[in-house]
C-alpha cells in the first residue's frame, strides 16, 4: 500500500502501519532531541487549523521542523480567507502552490477529504469533526504497542475498555478501525446515553471477529482489563443531546485505577482533559502512576509524525542512516509527574 493522503485509517493495512512505525522508532532519537536530522530540509509544511488545537497542530509542527523543515500555518476562519466565502477547494489548491504537505483539521466530517482532491500535495486529517483522526490513532497504537512490550504482552487478544463520548470522539473512531486490523479482541465500550459508539463501527469490529460489549455505567466491574482508554466529552459537537447520564460516575480517577484496573493494566487518553473541578474527565490524581500512559502517548506524537511526513515525502531512509548529535543543553526528563522509567535517555 503506497500511501498518498492519509485521510482516514482506511488508508492503512497491518503492512503500512509496521513500516510507519518503523520510521517511527527510528525517528525516535531525533524526537527525543539526542541527534539531529534534515533530510526535509527546504521543505514546508502548510499546518492549516480550523479548530482549537494543542497536541495535534504543535506535534506535526514540531515533527516537521525536527526533520529540518519550515512550517506555514492558519488557525481558525477569522483569519483565512474562508471568512471572505473562498471554498475548500481555491484554498486547498492555493496554499498547495506555497507548500508541500498539507496537515488540516476542519468541525466538518469529510471536510479534509475536500481538500485533498483540490491537490496534488500528501494532505494528512488532523481531524475532522466527529469523524476520523488517524495521526492521532496511529500514535495511540504505538505508545500501546511500546507499553504491552515493556510488559510482555501482545494487543492481540486484549480487552480494551473505551470510555466516555463514543459518539463524537473521533480518536476513539479511528482507535477502533485500526484496532480491528488486530485478532480476537474484547472491547468493553462504556459511553453515557445517547453519546454510544456509531452502530457501523461496533458491526465493523464484529465482523472482524471481535467480541464486543456495551454499558452505560462505569461502575460494573471490569475484569482482566488491558487497556482503559478514557476520552472526553465533545459538548461542541452536540446537537440537542442531554448530559444527565454523564455523571461522576464516569470519571476515570486513581479509584477507578484501583478498583477496575490491574497492576499492568494501561491507562490512555488522547488528551485534552476537561479539568473543570466539576468535570466528570479523567482525573488529575492518577498522573504519577505507572499505568497513566497520557503523556508517553503525547510524546509519541512526535516521532509518529515524523514517520508520516518522512513516509508521505519519499525521505523514511534517510532517518536509518548516521546522524549528527544534538548540541544543546536538554532536560533528562520531561515532567515532574513523568514516571520514573521514562527519561530522554530511553
Ligand atoms: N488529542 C488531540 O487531538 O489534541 P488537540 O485537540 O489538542 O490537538
Amino acid at each position: 500500500m503506497k500511501l498518498r493522503h492519509l485521510l482516514s485509517t482506511d488508508d492503512l493495512d497491518p503492512d503500512a502501519i509496521e513500516r510507519l512505525f518503523a520510521v517511527a522508532r527510528a525517528a525516535e532519537p531525533v524526537a527525543r532531541r539526542r541527534k539531529v536530522c534534515r533530510a526535509l530540509e527546504g521543505a514546508v509544511l502548510g499546518n492549516l487549523f480550523f479548530e482549537a488545537s494543542t497536541r495535534t497542530r504543535m506535534s506535526f509542527a514540531a515533527a516537521f521542523c525536527r526533520l529540518g523543515g519550515a512550517v506555514c500555518d492558519t488557525t481558525g476562519f477569522t483569519f483565512s480567507s474562508m471568512a471572505k466565502g473562498e471554498s475548500i477547494h481555491d484554498t486547498s489548491r492555493v496554499i498547495s502552490g506555497y507548500v508541500d504537505v498539507l496537515v488540516v483539521r476542519h468541525p466538518e466530517r469529510g471536510a479534509v477529504a475536500q481538500f485533498a482532491q483540490a491537490t496534488h500535495v500528501p494532505v494528512i486529517n488532523g481531524g475532522d469533526g466527529p469523524g476520523e483522526h488517524p495521526s492521532q490513532a496511529l500514535l495511540d497504537l504505538y505508545t500501546l504497542g511500546n507499553e504491552f512490550s515493556r510488559l510482555g504482552r501482545r494487543i492481540d487478544g486484549a480487552h480494551v475498555a473505551l470510555i466516555g463520548d463514543l459518539k463524537y470522539g473521533r480518536t476513539v473512531h479511528s482507535l477502533v478501525k485500526l484496532l480491528s486490523l488486530y485478532r480476537g479482541l474484547r472491547f468493553t465500550l462504556i459511553a453515557p446515553p445517547g453519546l454510544e459508539m456509531p452502530a457501523g463501527l461496533c458491526e465493523l469490529a464484529a465482523r472482524r471477529g471481535h467480541h464486543i460489549d456495551t454499558r452505560s455505567s462505569l461502575r460494573q466491574p471490569l475484569h482482566d482489563l488491558d487497556l482503559a482508554y478514557a476520552t472526553r466529552i465533545q459538548r461542541e459537537r452536540f446537537t440537542g443531546e442531554q448530559t444527565a447520564g454523564y455523571t461522576p460516575e464516569f470519571r476515570v480517577d486513581k479509584a477507578f485505577l484501583d478498583t477496575c484496573c490491574g497492576p499492568q493494566t494501561v491507562l490512555m487518553h488522547p488528551l485534552p482533559r476537561d479539568s473543570a473541578p466539576d468535570a466528570n474527565d479523567l482525573g488529575t490524581d492518577l498522573d504519577s502512576d505507572p499505568r497513566t500512559a497520557i503523556f508517553r502517548q503525547s510524546d509519541s506524537g512526535v516521532a509518529v509524525r515524523m514517520a508520516l511526513f518522512a513516509t508521505l515525502l519519499g525521505v523514511e531512509r534517510q532517518l536509518q542512516r548516521p546522524l549528527a548529535d544534538a548540541t544543546w543543553r536538554r532536560p533528562r526528563r520531561l515532567g515532574p509527574s513523568d514516571a520514573p522509567f521514562y527519561t530522554l535517555d530511553d
